[in-house]
């Protein structure tokens, strides 16, 4: 299988979460990694996306690989989103997941943010490995990180993913009710008339 990893950190190949990547990578010789610096090269893909759309295109599963940083992904990774979207390079279809780093400060926000946006590119996507960042120095956080990929070198196999979200429009009884106004009890008096 063709994994492209796409390594969202500024700090490139300094990147702690890269290395789980590299770990995995250094596992499982029978797959072909690739890895792009999408993080500290942004500015250069912003000019010209045909590095990228090539690697993306060739992939088969495409690994998100970035910190958390104040309580999202960083902001490559957002600029990635939007480049891919602009582009319209065609990922319908091709397995998604995502591997973080982070003191698990809202890496959950991240994730979904991540998952949503694979969603709306089509891609299938497999839930990711949220690992904090001294993991990959015990025994035990590289074994989540080997048995995260076992289980995602199985769901690609076998087509297990998340099922995408209901569009807003698509549910039957939704009802948008925006709330312009405090509750009952902090409401002047007047108002309550
Ligand atoms: C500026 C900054 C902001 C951070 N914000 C968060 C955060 O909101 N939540 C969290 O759990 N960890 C946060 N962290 C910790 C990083 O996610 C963690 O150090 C990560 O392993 C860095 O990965 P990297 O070396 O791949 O860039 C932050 C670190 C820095 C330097």
């Amino acid at each position: 299988m063709n994994i492209l990893v796409l390594n969202a950190s500024p700090k490139g190949k300094n990147s702690t979460t890269v290395h789980t990547a590299l770990y995995l990578q250094a596992l499982h010789p029978e797959h072909v990694f690739s890895f792009l610096s999408v993080g500290q090269q942004i500015k250069a893909f912003e000019k010209d996306f045909t590095l990228v759309r090539a690697a993306l295109e060739t992939a088969d599963l495409i690994l998100f690989c970035y910190p958390v940083y104040t309580f999202i992904a960083p902001y490559q990774l957002h600029r990635l989103f939007e480049l891919i979207k602009t582009d319209g390079v065609d990922l319908q279809g091709k397995f998604a997941s995502q591997i973080t780093t982070s003191k698990h400060f809202y890496d959950v926000t991240a994730h979904r943010y991540v998952e949503e946006n694979c969603c709306d590119l089509g891609m299938k996507v497999v839930r990711g490995l949220s690992a904090d960042m001294e993991d990959l120095l015990s025994e035990q956080g590289r074994k989540e990180a080997r048995d995260f990929f076992t289980q995602l070198l199985f769901s690609c196999e076998h087509g297990l993913f998340v099922t995408p979200p209901v569009k807003a429009p698509e549910r039957e009884h939704h009802i948008y009710r925006p709330t312009f106004f405090p509750s009952p009890r902090i409401r002047p008096k007047m108002w309550l008339s």
